[in-house]
């Protein structure tokens, strides 16, 4: 039974068109992820909820005393009068008073009696908190507690999560999800508004996706979520033109690109840094490897490109042995290889960032494409001419990836890609990533960021102390804990 429905819901700001005709209703009893990028609309639906905002066009039903009703919240109060409460990402509370005295503010009633329901939510949800500490002196993560224990001691029908669990640690969340779960199980009914992927798949009902205002899909946990589906909802289509189209020179009839057997690499001391037995890398996929850093990665990019030799073991390259060629044989064969330190990836300093785009493109490029690799991946600054010692260490990565592409490899290799970028550019970095793959090129990720992973990998190995322990297909269900489990029991 419907809670709540949206019905057509269109707001303007200026120009801006935040939302555009969303009709979204939420079940009693379920939670409902909204899924989006930055900027896709997602507060500013909470907002309508919540009676900050009213819209432009369309209408919120509401169940009343069993009949779905129009509902008009002219602001936060009126919404919360009818049973919806809302937890954005910063709490607000006040810092003088202390946790007892601030939910006694919020629910309108005495100390004794707030401190008994107060005490039956934090048993019933599993939450501890003393009462009587002053605001004002806990962490971040606390006061985020405190405000779930307020709000889950009104009482809602509605409890709207905007972003609030998103800067918390992992345990933390964790307790979150256990609340609104329980939460959920006697009744209520939860919107839970995330723009990050495995945070919606660990606790949503369901999930819509909105994309620039447009509610693009509803995804329902009965169907199996499929990661790449979320992404493909989530995500522009986008087609940078600098990703290659050597789909169909590859030679290996069975799609490996890359393969490594019975691998083992040394480290600078001469201690075994990798032991591979096996590991492979698929043509038109992201194939990740993810681990606490120092647990070989480093080891295993050399050995794979070559800059490292490979003391025992074979690499395979579509099909061919390259086991004893050099990096730059390598590399001419269609290997390329991106290590993590932006003053090692061969950018010449000297050069301008047309100049150095240039150097490796295959044909001549004309300056208009030039351009639009820079702007693609926002190189920063945007001017071709300026000499490449000016750029930061992310912007010279963003460079040697964008010039790696020109080269229309078969394979490339990744390491810890996205970690000096800001959000923007590494979402970039991330499409750009996603779409060689969907160009025919096979990725290899070598990552330590296990959002970043699930975001891109079609499959995901786990390593540690050098060995590969794990090997697990992009899908749902528990990945993200299948991980991390295994990144832990083997650390
Ligand atoms: N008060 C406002 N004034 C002008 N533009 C706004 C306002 N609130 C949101 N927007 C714009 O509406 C779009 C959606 O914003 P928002 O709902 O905050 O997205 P999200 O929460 O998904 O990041 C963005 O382009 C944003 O710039
Ligand atoms: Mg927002």
């Amino acid at each position: 039974m419907a809670l709540i429905s949206l019905v057509g819901i269109t707001k303007r700001f200026g120009s801006v068109v935040a939302l555009d005709n969303v009709s979204l209703g939420v079940e009693s009893g379920e939670i409902l992820g909204v899924l989006g990028e930055n900027g896709s609309g997602k507060s500013t639906l909470t907002k309508i909820i919540y009676g900050v905002y009213v819209p432009d066009s369309g209408y919120i039903e509401l169940r009343t005393d069993g009949l779905m009703r129009r509902a008009f919240f002219s602001s936060p109060k009126e919404a919360l009068l009818s049973g919806i409460v809302m937890i954005s990402q910063r709490p607000q509370l006040v810092e003088e008073l202390s946790v007892l005295d601030n939910i006694a503010l919020f629910l309108g009633y005495s100390r004794g009696r707030t401190r008994k329901i107060v005490e039956s939510t934090m048993s019933r949800f599993n939450i501890k908190l003393n009462a009587d500490a002053l605001v004002g002196s806990l962490s971040y993560t606390e006061k985020q507690l405190v405000e779930l224990v307020k709000a889950l001691s009104f009482k809602p029908r509605l409890l709207i999560l905007d972003e609030a669990t998103t800067y918390l640690p992992r345990d933390v969340k964790a307790r979150f999800y256990e609340a609104l779960r329980t939460f959920a199980s006697i009744g209520g009914s939860v919107i839970f508004i995330t723009h990050k992927i495995p945070e919606a798949l660990e606790v949503c009902d369901r999930i819509a996706v909105l994309r620039r205002g447009r509610l693009v899909r509803i995804f329902s946990r009965k169907d199996v979520f499929s990661i790449d589906d979320l992404r493909k909802a989530m995500f522009e289509e986008v087609s940078p033109s600098v990703a290659t189209e050597r789909v169909e020179e590859a030679k290996a009839e069975d799609g490996k690109v890359l393969r490594a057997e019975g691998l083992v690499v040394l480290d600078d001391y001469g201690k075994r840094a990798v032991s591979i037995d096996e590991l492979v890398v698929e043509r038109g996929s992201v194939h990740a490897v993810v681990g606490v850093a120092g647990n070989g990665q480093k080891e295993l990019c050399e050995g794979l490109s070559g800059l490292r030799k490979a003391v025992e073991g074979r690499v395979v390259l579509d099909g061919e042995d390259v086991t004893r060629s050099k990096a730059s044989e390598r590399a001419s064969k269609g290997l390329v290889y991106i290590p993590e330190d932006p003053f090692r990836t061969g950018v010449v300093l000297d050069l301008t960032i047309m100049e150095n785009i240039r150097l490796f493109a295959t044909g001549r490029l004309s300056s208009d494409t030039v351009k639009k690799v820079i702007s693609e991946l926002r190189i920063s600054p945007p001017e071709p001419r300026i000499k490449s010692y000016m750029l930061s260490g992310g912007n010279l990565q963003k460079l040697s990836l964008s010039r790696a592409l020109l080269l229309n490899p078969k394979c490339m290799i990744v390491h810890n890609p996205t970690r000096m970028l800001d959000e923007a550019s590494s979402r970039q970095v991330k499409l750009l990533l996603r779409d060689s793959a969907r160009k025919g090129v096979g990725v290899l990720l070598v990552s330590e960021d296990i959002d970043e992973v699930i975001d891109v990998a079609d499959k995901i190995s786990v390593i540690a102390n050098g060995r590969i322990v794990k090997t697990l297909p992009a899908m749902y269900p528990r990945l993200r804990e299948e991980i991390e489990e295994a990144m832990s029991t083997y650390a």
